[in-house]
Order: structure tokens, then C-alpha cells, then sequence
């Protein structure tokens, strides 16, 4: 039986020009790239889209994403690929806490609001990292009045970071105190995070191709925008750099993922060598 038969589902057979149209939608929307190399991908999940929304015609299931906004952002939630896990790349953490903050805050007084944004933090492992590392490792954290934010695009994703759920295999990265000091042991061998950090990280959609969805969250002084840019290409690239560009701050910093590289997206960033990572900087 193949992994189709056992979900109940029929891939209705798309055309080239189906999925052509499919990735351009996703595209427009997302700015992540689905293509023919991708089929197996597409096929299932539209096949999974249009029977959950009832429909057995994929022309008239395209027609209808046109004017339900319901059913678009159900369709991005399924194309999403979420995968995240707590302290990725803690090396980064670490020069938050050793440089990137020291050097934040020699502009503020104690108590002045220091902004953090996890974009895109998906399920929130990266929010939440944030917020643990600095209890952990910055003695300034209660000096200051540090604001950290999570956003994605998608809306299924945000929810789960908000319930603090986590599978064992996202916390496989934590050390032993850092599980017991932070998260419940829950029934069916997950944990929870505790209420204290739940309350203290604020989950908000936001796309990062559409400034609109990001101005109301204001401007930040580090932004973590960690394994997206892959999924997109050069002209989707440098529109996401500068919609992150006005968000930041004036000297502000921002942290790609370890195969991701400004200098190859803008030349509106400066490059800053820290001892623990390579980070960018607004001007
Ligand atoms: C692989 S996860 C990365 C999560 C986290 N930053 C990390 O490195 O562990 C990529 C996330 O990007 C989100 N995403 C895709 N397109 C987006 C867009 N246009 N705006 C905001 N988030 C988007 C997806 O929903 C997904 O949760």
C-alpha cells in the first residue's frame, strides 16, 4: 500500500500547466518556490487541500483560492516545511548574549525596551530558545525590559507555539537542566513549556514579502531570519532583505541561517565578524 492509499487520498493527475499555475500562486503568495521537480510534493498536498474543501476539480479549486482567503491560507499552511528544533545554530544565541546585546544596549538606559524578532520562528522553538539562552547567559536580562516576538507566515504553525508543545526530538538539543528548569513533563511523553515563557514570547503571523503584515509589529534590534531565504529566489530574496531592512532598527542586527548570506541578497548591510557567528548590521 503506498503512503497515498493509506491517507485515503487520490492525487487528481495535474498537468505541467496545473502545477506551473500552482507554483505561481504559492509563489505570489509565499515567495517560496514550487516547481515540477517538486510534483510528489504539490500533487499531495493539493490533493489533501481539495478534498478537505470539497472539491474534485482542480481548475475550480484554483478559482476558488481566488476569493477565499480561508482556503488560501489553509493551502500555505500545507506547503510549509516547519522544520525547527530548540538551541539550532546556538552559536548564534551565544553571540546575542556576548556581543550583539552588550552592543544594543550601549545606546539604552536599564530598563529601556530591548526588541528581538524570531522571523520566521515557525513552531517556536527559535522564540523560545531566545528567551531560555538569555535567562541562561545574558546577567543583564531583568536590567532591561527584553521584548522577543514570533512570527510566520503560517497560522497552524504560530498556534502550536502558542500551546508550547514539544515532541522529545525538538528538545534533543537542551541540556538536562535546561528541560527541567523550563518545561512539564506532559501525558504521552511530550513536554510543555512553562507558563512563564509562554507568556512572555508573543506569537503574530507576518509575511515576509508583504510589508503590510509587518509594520504594525514596529522595528527591532535583532532580527532572526534563520532558513527561509532558501526556499526562495534572488527576486523574492532581496524583497524579503529590504521589508527586514525597515523593520530593523539603525545599527540593528540580523542573523541568517548557516547556508544563507546577505552579501549575496544586498549590499544595504554591513558584515560583522563576531567571535561565535557572522551577522549582518544595518547601517
Ligand atoms: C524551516 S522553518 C525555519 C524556522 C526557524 N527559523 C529555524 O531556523 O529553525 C521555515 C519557516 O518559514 C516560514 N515561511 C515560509 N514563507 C514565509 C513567508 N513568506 N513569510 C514568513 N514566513 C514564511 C514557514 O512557514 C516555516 O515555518
Amino acid at each position: 500500500m503506498t503512503s497515498q492509499d493509506s491517507a485515503g487520498l487520490h492525487p487528481p493527475p495535474l498537468t505541467s500547466e496545473d502545477i506551473a499555475r500552482v507554483g505561481e500562486l504559492l509563489y505570489r503568495w509565499t515567495g517560496m518556490i514550487f516547481g515540477e521537480s517538486k510534483r510528489y510534493y504539490i500533487e499531495r498536498r493539493i490533493a489533501e487541500r481539495m478534498k478537505r474543501s470539497g472539491h474534485t476539480n482542480i481548475k475550480a479549486y484554483l478559482g476558488f483560492l481566488g476569493s477565499h482567503t480561508a482556503e488560501r491560507e489553509a493551502l500555505i499552511n500545507a506547503f510549509t516545511i516547519n522544520e525547527t528544533y530548540f538551541y539550532r545554530e546556538d552559536h548564534q544565541f551565544a553571540a546575542l548574549a556576548r556581543d550583539i546585546l552588550p552592543d544594543v544596549i550601549r545606546t539604552k538606559r536599564p530598563g529601556d525596551l530591548v526588541r528581538i524578532w524570531s522571523m520566521p520562528c515557525s513552531t517556536g522553538e527559535e522564540a523560545y530558545s531566545i528567551a531560555i539562552w538569555l535567562l541562561e547567559n545574558w546577567p543583564l536580562v531583568d536590567a532591561y525590559n527584553v521584548e522577543i516576538v514570533g512570527s510566520d507566515i503560517d497560522t497552524a504553525a504560530l498556534n502550536k507555539a502558542v500551546q508550547g508543545h514539544f515532541t522529545e526530538r525538538s528538545l534533543a538539543r537542551l541540556p538536562d537542566a535546561v528541560r527541567e528548569s523550563y518545561f512539564e513533563m506532559q501525558r504521552g511523553h511530550h513536554r510543555r513549556i512553562i507558563q512563564d515563557l509562554r507568556e512572555s514570547v508573543r506569537f503574530t503571523p507576518a509575511n515576509i514579502i508583504d510589508p503590510m503584515t509587518m509594520t504594525g509589529l514596529g522595528t527591532f534590534d535583532v532580527i532572526l531570519c534563520r532558513n527561509l531565504l532558501i526556499y526562495f529566489d534572488d527576486a523574492a530574496r532581496l524583497q524579503a532583505a529590504n521589508n527586514l531592512y525597515e523593520r530593523l532598527n539603525p545599527g540593528g542586527y540580523i542573523c541568517l541561517g548557516h547556508s544563507e548570506s546577505m552579501g549575496r541578497i544586498s549590499d544595504r548591510f554591513t558584515l560583522a565578524r563576531l567571535a561565535d557567528a557572522i551577522v549582518y548590521r544595518k547601517a
